[in-house]
């Protein structure tokens, strides 16, 4: 069989990320340049700046990535890049740097789909079977997405407002810890000893839809009569209590969607999926339940480069391509 070497470019948000992949699995280099320092003094992330950062980077990035690969630029068979959903600014300059490369390699150029890369980085740790659900948790989606077969997205359920990543970014930033702040609400959730009482937000019963505000508005306004009244903030109850919150929420409607769709396995997917309380539920209620569950490393979580090239593998499998005239796709629907 032909094999196939992808160059991918991910700038959708506030990470610069290349990638070179080799046959939609072997990750041959995965640079990843965080800009989380920059954008912490403003307690998120700033499109503007992220723009800038990324027009920093990306140009060394490319070099480096196909140096580490141990390739040369004409051995690659394509050039892929995430074309949306993100930030306008962000997504142009990796689109304007795989564009131009395609042009004057003169390579085939495919573009992707943010989720549906999130969504492959699976395929870069295990063998994904149909028909599958997959939970996409990070900063910017919450969804549930059914997959008949290999390239096809049905998103039957997703966040009404917030985000869920945004939701933990957001409590942490209520009881004083720096952006992003899910890594710290996770873990003063597990050393906690008590947890506050707070809602769970089910929408209709038959529903798959999320939603966070609420129970963000919840956290809020226990702070803030803490604060009045003068009493400890308790900040880890409070973390406990959101976490559990959340925790219930999605995996209970993620098994309820895999029962319902027949799915063969659970896949999680995105920077959330990090949260050691949501990986140890889920595990335990796949495990109960005889569910395949399959949760990539942390680094093909976050938003990453490679995820991008094991997604454009399948399209390059067909010959799916793009032309030069790719544009970037802030709103884009999978
Ligand atoms: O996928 P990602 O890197 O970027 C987006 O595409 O949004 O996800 C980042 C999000 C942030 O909101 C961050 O707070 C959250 O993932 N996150 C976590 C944890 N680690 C990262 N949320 C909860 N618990 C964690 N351990
Ligand atoms: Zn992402």
């Amino acid at each position: 069989h032909e094999s196939c070497l992808i160059l991918a470019v991910e700038t959708s948000c506030d990470e610069t990320s290349v990638a070179v992949v080799k046959d939609g699995k072997e990750v041959l280099s995965n640079l990843i340049a965080s800009q989380v320092e920059t954008h912490k003094a403003f307690g998120g992330v700033v499109p503007e700046v992220a723009s800038r950062k990324h027009v920093e980077n990306i140009t060394l990035m490319l070099e480096e990535a196909v140096r580490k690969a141990g390739i040369s630029l004409q051995d690659l068979s394509a050039i892929a890049v995430t074309q949306g959903p993100g930030l306008v600014g962000a997504l142009l300059v990796g689109v304007v740097a795989a564009t131009s490369l395609a042009m004057a390699l003169n390579k085939p150029l495919i573009g992707t789909h943010h989720i549906a890369g999130h969504i492959y980085a699976n395929r870069l740790v295990a063998d994904m079977e149909y028909p599958c659900m997959a939970l996409v948790v990070s900063g910017g989606h919450t969804e549930l997405v059914y997959m008949k077969s290999e390239g096809h997205f049905e998103v039957i359920g997703r966040t009404r407002d917030d985000a869920v990543g945004e939701a933990y970014d957001k409590v942490a930033r209520a009881i004083g810890y720096p952006y992003p702040g899910g890594p710290h609400v996770d873990r003063l959730a597990l050393e906690a000893e008590e947890a506050v009482e707070l809602p769970r937000v089910w929408l209709e019963p038959e529903s798959y839809d999320f939603s966070f505000s609420g129970l963000k508005s919840a956290v809020l306004n226990v702070v803030n009569q803490r604060k009045m009244r003068g009493e400890p903030i308790m900040e880890s109850a409070i973390a406990r209590g959101f976490q559990e919150s959340v925790v219930e929420v999605l995996v209970t409607k993620a098994i309820r969607a895999v029962r319902a769709y027949n799915a063969k396995q659970l896949l999680l997917c995105g920077g959330v999926a990090a949260n050691r309380g949501l990986r140890r539920e889920l595990e335990r209620q796949c495990r109960e339940e005889g569910i395949e569950l399959i949760i990539p490393p942390f680094e093909y979580c976050t938003d990453n480069a490679a995820m991008i090239g094991a997604a454009a593998y399948l399209k390059w499998k067909k010959r799916q391509f793009a032309g030069l005239d790719l544009r970037a796709m802030p709103q884009f629907s999978l």
